[in-house]
C-alpha cells in the first residue's frame, strides 16, 4: 500500500477562523504582502512552514507533565541526551533553544574570517550565521538541483567535483567544515542518497575536513532513500538514520521538524574538545549544559518525539501526505518543483507567473495572491528570500522562483489539501491578472521576515 489514511486519530481538536475574501484582502494589505506578517487567526489553513508546528501525541503531551525542572541536572536532559545518541548515534550532545542556537555556536567556533562553507543549497539562517562569522558560503549541490523541472531521485547530492575544485582552489585549511542538508529545504525538500553521503565523507576526510549535516528533516531523507535506494528497502527507519550520521562529524538541529516538538534543537558532536568548546559557548548564549534554551518539558516532549518520527507507519504517512498535495497540482498541470519533495510542495512562481520580471517578487505576489483566495498561507522562497549580495549590495537572484507549501506533521487532513489543491488550480486559470509587487520596507537582514511591500498596478486579485 502506498498511501494509507492517517495512523494517529483526533483527540483534541482546535477551531480554525472562516474568513470572507474582503476581510482576507484587508488583512493581506496591513501585512504588506508578506504572509509573515499575517495574524495566525486570519489564516484557514496555514502552510506557512512545518517548524514547530505539529502536533503533539498524547505520549509527548503526557511526557510534558514529568518535566523536571531543576537548573542542573534534569532527569528530562538525560533522557534527551539518550535519545539522541541512540537514534543519532552522536555521543556529545547539547541542547540548544532552536537550530539557528546550534549554527550560531559551530559557525562561531570552527569559522575564521576569510574561511569558505561548502553547503548543497544555503539556507537562510545557516548561512547569515557562516557569514556573520566571516565565511563565504559556497554552493556545491549539482547542477539539476536548480532546474524545478528536471526529475532525479536525489535532487539534493553534492556535486564531488564542485567540493573538490573548490578544495583545489582554496586550500582545505580554509574550509572549516563542509555542510551538508538532509534534506535541502531550499532545493524543495529534495534528498541526498547515502552513496553520496559516503563519497562526500571519504573525500573529507582525504583532506583532513570536517563534515556538519544540518539534520532538521533527515528522518524524511531516510524514507527517500529506503524507498529509492538500492539495498535500503528492507533497512528499517532507525537503522538508515544511524548510517546517514556515521557520515558526520557532528550535526546541527532544528528539533521543530522531523522531531515533532514545538520548540527545541540541539548540537551533536563526535569529538570531547569541540563539545566542551560548545558547552562553553552555550552557557553565554543559550543556558546550563543541562537544559540549554530549553524547559525540562520541552527536552522530555523532544526525547519521545525523538523515537515518534522514526516509526515506520508515521514517516510513510508523512511523506505520503506532501505527495497527496503534489500530485494532485500535478495532475492539473501545474508548474511545481519535480519530484516532490519530503516536507512541502513548491509552487514554481517562475513559470506559473511567466509575465513577471523576477525583480517584481513573482512568488511573493503569488503567496499574497492565494492567501487572499482561500486563506492559504505559504511562504515566498525566492529573490526576496535570497537577500542581497553582502560584497556587492545587488539582489541575489536565485534560479528558484518558489512559493512553499509547507506540510505541518499531524495537524491537517487530506480534505484540507483538496481545498488548497483548487485554489492553486483556480489562481492558475487566472495567473495573468497577478500583478508584481515592491518594496515598501526593506530591512537589511533576513528580509523576508519583516519587508513589507504593494502591488505594482491595481488588479482584480487583491480587490
Ligand atoms: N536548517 C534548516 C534546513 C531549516 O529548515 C531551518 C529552519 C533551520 C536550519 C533553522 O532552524 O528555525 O529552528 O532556528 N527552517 C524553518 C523553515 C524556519 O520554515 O523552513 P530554527
Amino acid at each position: 500500500m502506498s498511501y494509507f489514511a492517517e495512523p494517529y486519530k483526533i483527540k483534541v481538536v482546535e477551531p480554525i477562523k472562516m474568513t470572507t475574501r474582503e476581510e482576507r484582502i484587508q488583512a493581506i494589505k496591513e501585512a504588506g504582502y508578506n504572509t509573515f506578517l499575517l495574524k495566525s487567526e486570519d489564516v484557514y489553513i496555514d502552510l506557512l512552514t512545518d517548524s514547530g508546528t505539529s502536533a503533539m501525541s498524547d505520549n509527548q503531551w503526557a511526557g510534558m507533565m514529568l518535566g523536571d525542572e531543576a537548573y542542573a541536572g534534569s532527569r528530562n536532559f538525560y533522557n534527551l541526551e539518550k535519545a539522541i545518541q541512540d537514534v543519532y548515534g552522536f555521543p556529545y550532545v547539547v541542547p540548544t533553544h532552536q537550530g539557528r542556537g546550534a549554527e550560531n555556536i559551530i559557525s562561531s567556533l570552527l569559522i575564521k574570517p576569510g574561511d569558505y562553507v561548502p553547503g548543497n543549497m544555503y539556507f537562510t539562517t545557516t548561512r547569515a550565521h557562516q557569514e556573520r562569522n566571516g565565511g563565504t558560503f559556497v554552493d556545491i549541490i549539482i547542477d539539476e538541483a536548480h532546474d524545478p523541472a528536471v526529475e532525479i531521485p536525489f535532487k539534493g547530492n553534492v556535486d564531488l567535483n564542485k567540493l573538490e575544485d573548490l578544495i583545489n582552489r582554496v586550500g582545505a585549511d580554509k574550509i572549516p567544515y563542509i555542510s551538508v542538508a538532509v534534506t535541502v529545504n531550499l532545493a524543495g525538500g529534495q534528498p541526498v542518497s547515502m552513496a553520496n553521503l559516503r563519497d562526500v565523507h571519504t573525500l573529507a576526510k582525504k583532506h583532513g575536513i570536517r563534515v556538519i549535516f544540518d539534520a532538521t528533516r533527515a528522518v524524511e531523507n531516510a524514507f527517500f532513500i529506503k524507498e529509492r535506494e538500492e539495498g535500503y528497502a528492507d533497512k528499517s527507519i532507525k537503522e538508515i538514520v544511524r548510517e546517514i550520521f556515521s557520515y558526520a562529524d557532528g550535526c546541527t538541529m532544528s528539533a521543530k521538524k522531523d522531531n515533532l516538538v514545538n520548540i527545541g534543537g540541539f548540537l551533536a558532536l563526535r569529538e570531547e574538545e569541540i563539545y566542551e568548546e560548545a558547552t562553553e559557548m552555550l552557557v553565554l548564549f543559550e543556558g546550563f549544559p543541562t537544559y540549554g534554551g530549553l524547559a525540562g518539558r520541552d527536552m522530555e516532549a523532544l526525547a519521545r518525539g525523538t523515537y515518534e518520527m522514526i516509526d515506520e507507519a508515521y514517516i510513510a504517512h508523512r511523506v505520503g501526505q506532501v505527495r497527496y498535495l503534489g500530485d494532485q497540482l500535478i495532475n492539473a498541470g501545474i508548474p511545481v518543483m519535480r519530484p516532490i519533495g519530503g516536507h512541502a510542495v513548491f509552487l514554481d512562481a517562475r513559470a506559473f507567473l511567466s509575465h513577471l520580471d523576477q525583480e517584481e517578487f513573482p512568488a511573493q505576489s503569488l503567496a499574497a495572491a492565494l492567501y487572499v483566495d482561500s486563506g492559504v498561507r505559504g511562504m515566498e522562497r525566492g529573490i526576496v528570500s535570497a537577500g542581497r549580495d553582502i560584497k556587492t549590495g545587488e539582489n541575489h537572484k536565485p534560479r528558484l522562483e518558489l512559493v512553499r507549501l509547507t506540510i505541518p506533521r499531524r495537524v491537517y487532513t487530506d480534505r484540507h489539501f483538496d481545498v488548497v489543491a483548487e485554489s492553486v488550480i483556480n489562481l492558475y486559470e487566472k495567473r495573468e491578472e497577478i500583478p508584481g509587487l515592491k518594496f515598501v520596507y526593506e530591512p537589511k537582514t533576513l528580509r523576508f521576515f519583516t519587508g513589507s511591500f504593494e502591488p505594482t498596478k491595481k488588479s482584480p486579485i487583491f480587490e
